[in-house]
């Protein structure tokens, strides 16, 4: 059932053109110029009038909630705040009946996340759910919600499930702005069209990845730390990119927002500190040249991930993997390929069980 791959894991991130593709069938329609979904179509005033949308998930669904975040604020102009639904649980969170919470879960069986979702309905809110399980524990329970297609996910580690939550994330954020007139005609149209290419893009970037990361991996099999960057949409990215290392190699990793470098982890860069720069074309690009120059006059080994064709990263860079370009919106989904295939390798050097890493569980039903 591995169809012919290792591991679950590196067959699950080959999936991903497929489970986004899944994803999107019959809900993005680039002909007619709509996005068809019935969960956010019959609700579309309550969620349209929000003063605030919270999002609340655990470890790789918090991660894409912090992306939904970008997204949600960038096109439908509502604000939205992300939490940890062990923390909302027993914060007294401020949620009356005019709330909307969005409830991110892979396996919709998420205790803490099912715990948080109990209070906010019986606070009154309206919660949506975003689960890839079908009729799990938290697609039963939410008011309304969108399906993740990404099909069964059996690796611990999260990586279809994952970009196929943004990919929801993504089909939300532009319907709600097209119909609330945030998002223009031309824009709404413009982002559809490129959205619709992401599974092909997806494609290349594990094409072009591939061989390369796992090369790369071979020299960071003994590191004790690594530094994951990035900026805007995909600062939330690298959290995700360090997330994955941690959780199959072991190897402690953190991920920041670049420009944060300087107010602290600064201090740890040396020539033994790998740092995984995430570096596209668009989203921030010049301040990012800035920041790997600086972390190179430190001598740290900086690992770039960059468009295609890219040149100044690159030529200051360590190692250079590209990935094809898109709007900066999407472009968490194409960067997360590399930032999978590269953990998933590191992983695998080290001898370890990377579809059951240690200590993890795919779905943590306790608290
Ligand atoms: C990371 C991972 C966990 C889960 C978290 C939430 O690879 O698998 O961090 O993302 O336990 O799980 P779900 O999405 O099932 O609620």
């Amino acid at each position: 059932e591995k169809g012919g791959y290792e591991h679950f894991m590196l067959k699950e991130i080959f999936e991903q053109p497929k489970s986004i593709h899944d994803t999107l069938r019959g809900r993005l329609l680039v002909e007619e110029g709509i996005i068809k979904m019935a969960g956010i179509w019959d609700n579309l005033e309550r969620l349209n009038q929000a003063k605030k949308i919270t999002i609340i998930a655990c470890g790789t669904s918090w991660h894409a909630g912090l992306i939904g975040e970008y997204l949600i604020e960038e096109f439908a102009r509502i604000p939205v705040e992300v939490e940890y639904a062990s923390e909302f649980r027993y914060r007294n969170p401020i949620i009356t009946e005019k709330d909307i919470v969005i409830a991110i879960s892979q396996s919709g069986e998420t205790a803490d996340t099912m715990a948080a979702i109990k209070l906010a309905k019986e606070r009154g809110a309206f919660v949506y759910g975003i689960c890839n399980v079908v009729d799990s524990s938290i697609a039963r329970v939410t008011d309304a919600g969108s399906y993740t297609h990404a099909g069964p996910e059996i690796g611990v580690a999260s990586t279809k499930a994952f970009t196929a939550q943004l990919t929801i994330l993504s089909l939300i954020a532009l319907k709600l702005g097209k119909h609330n007139g945030q998002l223009s005609n031309q824009e709404f149209m413009r982002l559809i069209t490129e959205l619709d290419t992401i599974p092909q893009k997806v494609q290349e970037a594990l094409e072009s990845t591939h061989e390369i990361t796992k090369e790369i991996a071979k020299n960071f099999v003994d590191a004790q730390n690594f530094l994951y960057l990035g900026r805007g949409y995909n600062f939330p990215a690298a959290l995700e990119g360090a997330l994955k290392l941690k959780e199959i190699s072991y190897i402690h990793a953190e991920g920041y927002p670049a420009a944060e470098m300087k107010h602290g982890p600064i201090a740890l860069i040396d020539e033994n500190m790998p740092i995984v720069i995430i570096a596209p074309k668009q989203g921030h690009y010049d301040k990012i040249v800035s920041n790997v120059q600086e972390i190179k006059a430190r001598k740290g080994k900086v690992i770039a991930v960059v468009n295609k064709g890219d040149t100044q990263v690159a030529s200051v860079a360590d190692y250079v993997i590209e990935i094809p370009e898109t709007s900066e919106c999407f472009s968490p989904i194409i960067a997360s390929v590399p930032l999978q295939l590269l953990s998933y390798y590191v992983a695998v050097y080290r001898g370890n069980n990377v579809d059951q890493p240690r200590n993890l569980a795919k779905s943590v039903t306790v608290e």
